[in-house]
């Protein structure tokens, strides 16, 4: 497998709390059937946690199938959360840790990002770590030193082999859901650092083969720009991935930023 081949873009849709059991089923399945025209292209969907188990059964493999977010003990008397294990067994294989929502609505600190990250990990799902900063912490001048805090405490737990297994996605808060995007050149620019403190961490060949996505405002009409760039290996989509239409549109440009050109 050549080292492009380990970096497939990855298309992930971030359904949060939206959908019916009914749409869910079918968004899956419009989902995974549009995925079938783009083999090139990984595809996940992140279902409400009611619904994971059917959305699986639907995507019957088509598709990966992932978790909005988990509790990282294996079991006890944490009301409402829901551990590694149960997430697997319902047919999850990737988890989101650390997404802003948790981080800002629900006030998850770094730390127990990098706890669930290590929980998901050691369980068998694939973390896909989510940083980001604040409209503020960016006019400040702060964007890197956030995003390098955010990876240092959620990979705390990990050896390189591990942080060589994640995925990251980096998600501006100001971005997300707000129908503002980062300029293709200011997504690379972040993107660009990731990749370089991941290859201070754990080397430059096993950092060349990181997924790291792009997440906020994602659709359409923006993502092939943003695909094209160096580091941007996938995206992180949220309200565009509530239609197969839109959804299947980001796919489209996933595909043709890596066919080889004419
Ligand atoms: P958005 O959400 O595409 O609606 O901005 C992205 C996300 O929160 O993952």
């Amino acid at each position: 497998m050549s080292e492009d081949t380990a970096r497939r873009p990855l298309i992930a849709g971030n359904w949060k709390m939206n959908t019916s059991l009914d749409s869910a089923r079918s968004l899956v399945d419009g989902v995974a059937s549009a995925a079938a025209s783009h083999a090139a292209v990984d595809v996940i969907v992140f279902p409400p946690t009611a619904f994971l188990q059917s959305v699986a059964t639907v995507a019957a493999g088509r598709i990966a199938v992932g978790a909005q977010n988990l509790h990282d003990q294996p079991k006890g008397a944490f009301t409402g959360e829901h551990a590694v294990s149960m997430l697997v067994d319902v047919g999850a294989t990737y988890a989101l840790c650390g997404h802003s929502e948790r981080r800002h609505v629900f006030g998850e600190s770094a730390e127990w990002v990098g706890d669930k990250v290590a929980a998901a990990q050691a369980g068998g799902l694939t973390p896909v770590l989510c940083v980001g900063e604040t409209l503020a912490q960016r006019e400040d001048g702060d964007t890197m030193k956030v995003v390098r805090a955010q990876l240092e405490a959620g990979c705390r737990h990990l050896d390189a082999d591990g942080v060589g297994a994640i995925v990251i996605a980096y998600e501006p808060v100001w971005a997300i859901g707000t129908g503002r995007t980062a300029s293709p050149a200011q997504a690379q620019q972040v993107h660009a650092a990731i990749r370089g403190w991941l290859t201070d961490r754990i080397g430059a060949a096993a950092a060349q083969r990181v997924r790291i996505q792009y997440g906020g405002s994602v659709k359409p009409a923006n993502a092939a720009e943003l695909l094209a760039q160096a580091d941007i290996d996938g995206a992180l989509v949220g309200g565009a991935s509530l239609t197969v239409e839109a959804f299947s549109g980001i796919l489209s440009a996933a595909a043709s930023e890596r066919a080889p050109s004419a």
